[in-house]
């Protein structure tokens, strides 16, 4: 099988790749995806701020499988310097294959004090930024925007000097700031991202569906395919499968070994907790489960919760098909967590 692009010197084979997401794109929840075809992984976006002085909790978010290759670790900051520093901290400890500025989350909290899309309103810091990590770093550095702030739409601005100061690949998120995650991502803008710089471009926003994949590729001409909330509870859309292509055999089977990653890694009590958020969406539009959720959502034992999931499963159909799991209102609420 042929690279379907490079970063700079990393092949990356496939062309959809799962979103950064805080919360969900956990060390479980990307072998989840990776097992299924995500072509690359990112790690959770972490402060700089949180890499400088003693380990913490932050740096949890940088945990690696072994073989999860290439994995992007995603940071975000505000200053050039701490933002040199903690790479070079990062690249000397930990190895990661990738660097990604986060220069896209619109929490007030982030982009108030000027980091993640805040850069956005600042094209020196992020040229002074991208050429100190590309004198000083020997991985590539990549960008992760959005169309810019908010009507000021900079985002072909922003892209270029990221490249001329040495990024490697831009994902691009096709809404503003203040779009947050309403609204519909603008395809027109990637397209015209994709034709104005000489690295990859990322396309995201908005795909939900395997056949979206291609429309995005097609439409934009992007290299790859970047999902988020429709990967949540949807891990097939790696393999270009819907949800309406499973057997509940598949479902349950994927819930399991999603739950056991969980309770492994997290451990049991609190890898079940984080997992309720993630089981909400596997169950989405299966009103035949309805009754079993709640007790599943409580478990705090995995043993006990194999037990509950091979009951709810015992008492379906084997052959009921599948619904698709409709974006709900709440969805556009979630927002990166600091
Ligand atoms: C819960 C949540 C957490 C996110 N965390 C991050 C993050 O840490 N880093 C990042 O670059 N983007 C983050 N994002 C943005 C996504 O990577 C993605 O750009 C956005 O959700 C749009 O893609 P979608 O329409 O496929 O969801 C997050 C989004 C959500 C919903």
């Amino acid at each position: 099988m042929l690279p379907s692009f490079y970063v700079r010197d990393i092949p990356i084979y496939g062309d959809a790749i799962l979103s950064p997401m805080t919360g969900y794109s956990d060390v479980p929840y990307r072998a989840m995806c990776r097992a299924y075809g995500s072509a690359m992984n990112y790690t959770e976006f972490v402060p700089v701020e949180a890499l400088l002085g003693k380990h913490n909790r932050f740096w949890t978010r940088l945990d690696r499988r072994p073989g999860e290759y290439p994995l992007t670790f995603q940071i975000f900051g505000n200053s050039a310097a701490k933002i040199l520093e903690a790479a070079v901290r990062i690249e000397g400890e930990l190895g990661p294959d990738i660097i990604d500025i986060n220069m896209g989350c619109s929490t007030r909290q982030v982009s108030g004090r000027g980091a993640g899309v805040g850069m956005m309103r600042d094209p020196a810091l992020v040229a002074e930024t991208f050429a100190a990590l590309s004198r000083h770093l020997r991985v590539p550095i990549t960008a992760k925007m959005r169309l810019g702030w908010d009507e000021q739409i900079n985002f072909m601005e922003i892209g270029r000097i990221a490249v001329e100061n040495g990024a490697q690949l831009v994902a691009l998120h096709g809404r503003t700031k203040e779009q947050k995650y309403g609204g519909r991502a603008n395809w027109d803008a990637i397209a015209a991202l994709k034709q104005a710089l000489p690295v990859p471009v990322i396309g995201n926003g908005d795909v939900r569906q395997p056949s979206q994949i291609d429309e995005m590729k097609a439409y934009t001409g992007c290299d790859a395919v970047m999902i988020g909330r429709g990967a949540i509870g949807n891990p097939w859309i790696f393999a270009r499968q819907r949800r309406t292509d499973l057997t509940v055999a598949d479902l349950f089977a994927a819930v399991r070994r999603h739950a056991q990653e969980m309770a492994d890694y997290h451990g049991e009590a609190f890898g079940l907790l984080q997992f309720r958020k993630h089981l909400k969406r596997y169950m989405a539009g299966m009103v035949e489960l309805e009754a079993h959720l709640p007790a599943l959502l409580q478990c705090k034992e995995t043993a006990v919760f194999m037990h509950l999931l091979a009951e709810a499963e015992g008492e379906l159909p084997p052959t009921l098909p599948l619904r698709e799991a409709e974006p709900d209102a709440a969805e556009e609420e979630l927002t990166c967590e600091v």
